[in-house]
């Protein structure tokens, strides 16, 4: 049994302008330590897969409306809003792209993280400032102390991320989304980020869904990929894979576009072209308007089958059928 099985996910948002098929039959497994990068063009569906594991997806408008999220074996879709607010921050975590907005700025650093100890740990009193100074020290803070009696505009970026990261790992989650975690930091920042969170994964054996349109943090942090594309998973392999042997011709055309993988600096996706509208996706394959190995079959037929290549190798393109 995987740790974490997604199966044909589906999560629209009902818009006047029409239903915008924002994920689209996504499915994917994540054994239990390992660290499963989501990658992809803006709004291909990244953020709304996260939010939709911790259900967590924007209301009205959004709705899952297919699939299965088996988290060790358990169905998210069917549990409660009770049992899920018991789940989210104690089994599953999430860290968003932007601190600021997962800090409240009314709170200082103590009420935050203590918030989060004493409701998932029922710590109080010294024992609760005490693994709060703890937490803070394991994301590297160097005055933990000072830093819990913080507003969060008192601490700089980095700081407000790694605070973020400490209340997201408090309770010792299994699984932790992080979403764009580094966006708002500067380079040198991110790259400590990044360094501390591969340790602690590899410390605490997490695993870690890591959402990014950036390959070199892919490669990075990564041991396998799904290379996203209008609310689809168009392929998914092992991270060297990926890189050395891409299937699929939307994977093929962001690899051109990025040079190496053992390269440090910042490679973010772009490639000629617009994806297609999500709330009027063409018959067919989502990616033929772009694609330079389009067919007839890829414009007329049904959106191609998703098809093994071996080795947990995965591509959805009627090349491959
Ligand atoms: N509240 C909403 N109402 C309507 N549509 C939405 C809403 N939130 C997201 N969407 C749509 O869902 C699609 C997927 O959005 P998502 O945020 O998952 O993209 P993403 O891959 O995370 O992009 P980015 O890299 O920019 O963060 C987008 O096309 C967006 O238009
Ligand atoms: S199915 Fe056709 S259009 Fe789609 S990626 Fe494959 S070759 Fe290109
Ligand atoms: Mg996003």
């Amino acid at each position: 049994m995987s740790f974490l099985e997604v199966k044909n996910l589906k999560t629209y948002f009902f818009t006047r302008w029409g239903t915008v098929k924002a994920v689209d039959g996504v499915s994917f497994c994540l054994n239990e330590g390992e660290a499963l990068g989501l990658v992809g063009e803006s709004g291909c569906g990244k953020s709304v897969t996260s939010l939709s594991i911790l259900r967590l997806v924007p209301q009205p408008a959004g709705r899952i409306i297919g699939g299965q999220v088996l988290l060790q074996g358990e169905d998210l879709l069917q549990k409660s809003e009770k049992e899920m607010r018991r789940i989210r921050g104690a089994r599953i975590s999430m860290i968003l792209q932007d601190p600021m907005s997962s800090l409240n700025p009314v709170f200082t650093i103590e009420n935050q993280l203590g918030e989060s100890l004493q409701i998932h740990r029922g710590l109080k009193g010294r024992g609760l400032w005490e693994r709060a100074v703890e937490m803070l020290k394991m994301v590297r803070i160097a005055s933990p102390e000072v830093c819990l009696k913080n507003w969060p505009h008192q601490l700089s970026g980095g700081m407000r991320q790694r605070v973020v990261a400490a209340i997201a790992l408090s309770c010792e989650p299994h699984l932790l989304i992080a979403d764009e975690p580094t966006t708002a930091l500067d380079a040198t920042i991110q790259v400590q980020f990044l360094r501390l969170l591969s340790e602690l994964q590899r410390k605490t054996g997490l695993t870690l869904v890591f959402v990014t349109h950036d390959f070199g943090i892919v490669a990075r942090m990564c041991n396998r990929v799904g290379v996203m594309y209008a609310g689809k998973i168009v392929e998914m392999a092992d991270v060297r894979t990926i890189f050395d042997q891409p299937a699929h011709p939307y994977t093929q055309a962001l690899m051109k576009a990025v040079p190496n993988i053992d390269e440090e600096e910042e490679r973010l996706i772009s490639i000629d072209g617009q994806p297609p509208p999500l709330h009027n996706l063409p018959p067919g394959c989502v990616f033929a308007s772009r694609c330079s190995s389009v067919s007839s079959k890829c414009r007329y037929d049904e959106y191609p089958p998703t098809v093994e290549l071996g080795n947990g190798h995965t591509v959805s393109c009627w090349k491959h059928v």
